[in-house]
């Protein structure tokens, strides 16, 4: 269940953000920014009950959301993306997972994990900006789904069409969610056109 997220805000954000002159303090600002716009559409379809509320006035009925948000930055370039979602689910838990990825194997390797003891019974949201073999993507969703996790949703900046397959073939139930479907894969597994290294342009870590 893979969806574009299309919208002319988005597509302003992300092509400023695409371009080599865009600097490290400005791509984070613009990441933050598509993030907040993606969340209506991420969470659109999350579960709510109908509750008594009280108003000023008198006694209404309302609705809130049955099950608490946590939301699973992919360490590190997850990061940048999980700010523009905090701003719209301030209440939402955090969960970290580190991966990186091996730059030969292009196979993930991870680092650190750390979630909530119980995963089952929430809304969990998966942030990664960059969908690209999709290993990583793969590798955290499994992990959470090992820890308990019954829903699962992954968003992501820009993808390649080999990722979002290697989410389906592994997690058909998953909906997957980006900003921007891109073209293919290079030989270095670095998406096309895609925006470079994303971790290292949120983050300042390469060479000037
Ligand atoms: C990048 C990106 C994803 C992964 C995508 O992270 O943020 O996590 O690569 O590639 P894949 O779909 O082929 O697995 P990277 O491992 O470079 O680490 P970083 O965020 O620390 O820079
Ligand atoms: N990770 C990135 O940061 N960019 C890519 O194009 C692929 C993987």
């Amino acid at each position: 269940m893979f969806q574009t997220i299309e919208h002319p805000l988005i597509d302003d954000e992300l092509t400023r953000l695409r371009c080599p002159a865009c600097g490290s303090a400005e791509f984070r600002q613009r990441v933050r920014r598509i993030a907040s716009l993606m969340v209506p559409a991420v969470t659109a379809d999350l579960a709510t009950d109908v509750v008594s509320c009280e108003t000023p006035l008198e006694i209404t009925s309302g609705k809130r959301l049955r099950r608490r948000i946590l939301l699973v930055p992919v360490l590190r370039a997850g990061l940048g993306f999980l700010d523009g979602f905090l701003d719209l689910i301030p209440g939402a838990a955090v969960a970290h997972i580190g991966l990186a990825r091996n730059e030969r194997t292009l196979q993930p390797e991870p680092y650190y994990m750390k979630h909530p003891p119980v995963l089952k019974g929430r809304d969990v949201i998966v942030l990664d900006p960059m969908l690209a073999t999709g290993g990583s993507a793969v590798e955290a969703l499994r992990r959470l789904r090992d820890a308990g996790a019954d829903s699962l949703r992954f968003a992501s900046l820009v993808a390649a069409p080999e990722g979002v397959a290697e989410i389906e073939t592994a997690f058909p139930e998953v909906p997957v969610f980006s900003a921007a479907l891109d073209r293919c894969l290079n030989e270095k597994g670095y998406i096309l056109p895609g925006l470079g290294d994303a971790g290292d342009r949120l983050f300042g870590t390469f060479d000037d």
